[in-house]
């Protein structure tokens, strides 16, 4: 039976966000900037993965506490060999009522069919402009536009719900907010804008490359007319938009101008093991040692419960008070996927 649980802010676990690697095939400038991500970089060795297994089994201990929907992410999630197979794992715990996967989308026009066969409704293709040299320097390695294109194109030829979601950051890519509006409009896909963030300590952000959601809304309603919907659920971290006399929207997820903390419901869990409650969270709570110490499921689940019952996070309504003082150390994106 399930056990709900809540923290100091009253706020429950609903999410589990499971990292299933570190590495990317990418080098997003907000992300993993290649300077620190180079050559030298020592990404986590194989023994200190979480197998299948374990994330299955964790997984399973979650959903006794509240957890409905869980997240595949990395790093590039796709880089991790037979991730169908995980998919098929946590198909079958009971309670689950949503997975989706968070991709790059390089590898997607491969892996799409597999994902789908085992089970996987829907993926989340990451895609900052669909123009090749902006793009390029975006992810760093000079992929091309129409790689995630075909990517997209193959998911959604094979039966699963897509979403695109575009970081916008001034002076990088705010001149795509149209075209991309533009285009996935046409395409039918859920488009969602993510103001550009000061996760990790290695991306050098900084406020005034913040495009506001307001601003993206009102350059998207001059051109295509929008009016605003109600949200899916509790807690939903997009804003939803639809484009008058249709059917099709797009989302803003405002976490610089309008922080959602007091309805974040989310857990975040790296490829190693290590259990955060707030992307901007300093320090996690090791779950791979009890794990691999045979601790039984009632440890665990007692374990996670003091956990998330201490749990006090507001980092971006925090940080609109602040701002641009906030000089912690965080833990990286790549680690925990968004
Ligand atoms: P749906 O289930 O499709 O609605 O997706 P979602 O709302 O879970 O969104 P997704 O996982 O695609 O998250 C999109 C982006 O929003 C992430 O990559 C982050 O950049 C940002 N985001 C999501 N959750 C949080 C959060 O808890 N805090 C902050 N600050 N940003 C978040
Ligand atoms: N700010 C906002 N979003 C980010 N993402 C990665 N880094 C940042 C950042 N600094 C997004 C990616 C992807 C998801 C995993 O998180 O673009 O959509
Ligand atoms: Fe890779 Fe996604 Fe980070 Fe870009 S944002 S470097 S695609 S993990
Ligand atoms: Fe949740 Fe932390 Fe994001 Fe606030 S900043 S919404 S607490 S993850």
């Amino acid at each position: 039976q399930t056990h709900r649980i809540f923290d100091q802010l009253q706020r429950p676990l609903r999410d589990l966000r499971m990292s299933v690697t570190d590495q990317c095939n990418f080098r997003c400038r907000y992300c993993m900037p290649e300077e620190i991500f180079g050559p030298g970089y020592q990404f986590l060795t194989k023994e200190k993965l979480l197998s299948f297994e374990e994330l299955t089994r964790l997984a399973r201990i979650f959903v006794s506490l509240g957890v409905e929907k869980l997240r595949i992410t990395g790093g590039e999630p796709l880089m991790r060999p037979n991730l169908p197979s995980l998919i098929r794992m946590l198909r079958e715990i009971e309670g689950v009522r949503d997975i989706a996967v968070t991709t790059n989308g390089s590898l997607l026009a491969k892996h799409a069919g597999a994902l789908k066969d085992a089970g996987l409704t829907r993926v989340t293709v990451s895609l900052d402009s669909l123009n090749d040299e902006r793009f390029g320097r975006m992810n760093g390695r000079g992929y091309k536009v129409s790689q995630i294109i075909e990517g997209i194109d193959a998911a959604a030829a094979a039966g699963l719900l897509v979403k695109v979601n575009m970081v916008v950051q001034k002076g990088a890519n705010d001149q795509d907010v149209l075209p991309m509006a533009t285009y996935f409009r046409e395409k039918g896909h859920i488009l969602r804008f993510i103001e550009y963030m000061d996760v990790g300590n290695s991306n050098g952000w900084k406020l005034d490359q913040v495009m506001p959601s307001r601003q993206i809304i009102e350059r998207i309603h001059r051109e295509m007319p929008l009016e605003p919907i109600e949200p899916n659920h509790y807690g939903e971290v997009a804003a939803r938009y639809r484009y008058v006399g249709t059917t099709n929207e797009i989302g803003l997820i405002s976490s610089v101008t309008q922080a959602f903390c007091s309805t974040c419901t989310r857990a975040r869990l790296s490829a190693e093991g290590q259990l955060y409650t707030c992307l901007f969270a300093s320090a996690g709570a090791d779950l791979r040692k009890p794990l691999r110490e045979e601790w039984d499921d009632a440890e665990i689940r007692t374990y996670i419960t003091d956990y998330w019952n201490r749990r006090q996070d507001r980092y971006s309504e925090e940080r609109l008070s602040h701002t641009p003082g906030l000089n912690k150390k965080k833990v990286e994106m790549s680690h925990i996927g968004g």
